[in-house]
């Protein structure tokens, strides 16, 4: 049964958005070249602030600016840089409500998610690479592993500040300087770190943040005094990209797309399953690059698994982000959802099975039902393609070496879950899955020690733990 909960909504008292944001260049906020953006509340579609757009003047005066502060910031023993990642690591923590509320606001994630997942998790990443800045002789690069220089980093907008945190948290801990373009739709977070910049004293040019849309997202990554280009987003401009540094020495590191597959077998724990399987899909709306999307279920529980998965989905409360009790809150922007609505009705024109609970959606804002599709097969778009929403593609196997063909038979390769009693299993599994990370009975598990990356089309490169120092290190 389902039990009906009264409102419990987190204030937005606790966060004060000004009218309009400037660019964060050599410690200042400075204004734009570019013509002025707004970032919208996807929940509502109201405004929430003018954004500065940076055009290719204001990219070159941001990288000029780390480019001066990189000389004394790599020379700073690695005790200190430590130093400013622990008090960064420390004002995240104290300001933590405010972010998660803003990151709510702006994304239109569940405060639930924002509050207990993303903001523990930027927190964690810079204490871990705090952690490492006076250790990197002993990482295993050499004796003397030197910094690259300058970082140009572009981050999307499924986890605006995890994302900053995964790409500024190693890039300084080495000694390098950041140019960071936030996503269009989430630039919020991104500009009170800035803020948090300056609180935490970081000298100026350090972390240089500049806001706009793909064009100012290229001219950081083809800017010719980058050292070092990291992406996060489409494997379309992650493409994109690695045409235009190809040749220049650069170095980079690509985190694209996925289509992982979740697979249970008969002797597992079922209602833990579906758990796994809920968190897998639908935590951030499905707007996660390592999301469960293909379930593959044991034939002979099929029927069971379904069913227990359906009752679950009907429990699953949609709507106001910042609504703690939420479970499913907005889809981040008019055109994601718009991508979401043509994959998932091109499922039901290859002729698969769609199912939704009954699940009222707002009149305003960007919003899309936990969906289900059985009956899929292999080659359709729902199960070759990345739908980035809270759409479920449903396939089943016989065998297990059925389950790691199917698995494996995608472009992606970035992550997968494996549900089952027998440990042997989850080993040869592990073996066998050509995906970045493998996780047994969860999903969706994240700590900054542990590395993530993908294979094939999810990309290259390693974020996180000791491997994730590497992209910033001459080796
Ligand atoms: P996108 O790849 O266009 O956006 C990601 C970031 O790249 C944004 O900051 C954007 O401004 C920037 N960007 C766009 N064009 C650029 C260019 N030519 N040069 C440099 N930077 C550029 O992704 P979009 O359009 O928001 O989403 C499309 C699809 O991509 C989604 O439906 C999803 O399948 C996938 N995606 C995957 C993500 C992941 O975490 N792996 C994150 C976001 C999207
Ligand atoms: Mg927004």
């Amino acid at each position: 049964m389902r039990f009906e909960y009264a409102p419990a909504p987190e204030s937005r008292d606790v966060v004060d958005i000004k009218p309009s944001y400037g660019l964060f260049v050599n410690g200042e906020f400075t204004e734009g070249g570019g013509t002025p953006f707004k970032s919208v509340n996807p929940a509502d579609e109201t405004v929430l602030a003018e954004i500065a757009c940076a055009d290719e003047a204001d990219v070159d005066r941001a990288v000029q600016a780390a480019r001066k502060a990189f000389e004394t910031w790599s020379a700073l023993p690695g005790s200190e840089r430590a130093k400013y990642l622990f008090r960064i690591a420390r004002i995240v923590q104290e300001r933590a409500r405010e972010l998660a509320v803003l990151e709510s606001l702006d994304n239109g994630k569940p405060i639930r998610e924002s509050r207990d997942v993303d903001l523990p998790l930027v927190a964690a990443h810079f204490f871990y690479y705090a952690g490492w800045a006076d250790k990197l002789k002993h990482a295993g690069f050499g004796p003397d592993p030197r910094p690259l220089g300058v970082a140009g980093q572009i981050i999307p907008w499924n986890f605006p500040l995890l994302m900053l945190a995964w790409k500024i948290a190693p890039a300084l801990a080495c000694g390098n300087t950041v140019v960071l373009k936030p996503a269009e739709t989430t630039p919020l977070t991104a500009l009170a770190f800035a803020e948090i910049c300056v609180q935490a004293g970081l000298p100026a040019g350090v972390v240089n943040i500049v806001t706009g849309a793909g064009a100012t997202g290229a001219a950081v990554a083809g800017h010719a005094d980058v050292n070092k280009v990291a992406f996060t987003g489409s494997t379309e401009v992650g493409r994109l990209i690695a045409r235009s540094v190809a040749g220049t020495g650069k170095k980079l590191t690509l985190e694209l797309g996925g289509k992982a597959a979740n697979i249970v077998f008969e002797d597992a724990a079922i209602d833990q399953a579906v758990e796994g399987i809920v968190t897998g899909i639908f935590f951030n709306q499905g707007h996660v690059c390592c999301a469960g999307s293909r379930l593959l279920v044991q034939e002979s529980i099929q029927e069971e698994l379904l069913g227990a998965l359906k009752r679950r989905l009907a429990t699953l409360r949609l709507g106001d982000p910042l609504d703690k009790n939420t479970d499913i809150g907005a889809i981040n922007s008019a055109e994601q959802l718009a991508r979401i609505r043509t994959l998932a009705d091109a499922g039901e024109q290859e002729g698969a099975d769609r199912w939704s609970p009954s699940c009222p959606l707002p009149d305003k804002g960007f919003w899309f039902p936990p969906t289900l599709f059985t009956g899929v097969a292999q080659s359709h778009r729902i199960a070759r393609e990345e739908i980035f929403g809270p759409v479920l593609s449903v396939l089943t196997f016989r065998t297990p070496a059925e389950a790691v063909e199917k698995a494996n038979n995608t472009p992606y390769g970035l992550s997968a879950g494996v549900w089952t009693e027998k440990g042997s299993r989850i080993l040869w599994l592990a073996d066998k899955l050509r995906a970045g990370v493998v996780w047994a009975n969860t999903f969706n598990r994240f700590d900054p020690a542990s590395p993530f990356g993908g294979y094939k089309e999810s990309g290259y490169g390693r974020e996180g733990g000791r491997h994730g120092l590497e992209a910033y290190l001459d080796v």
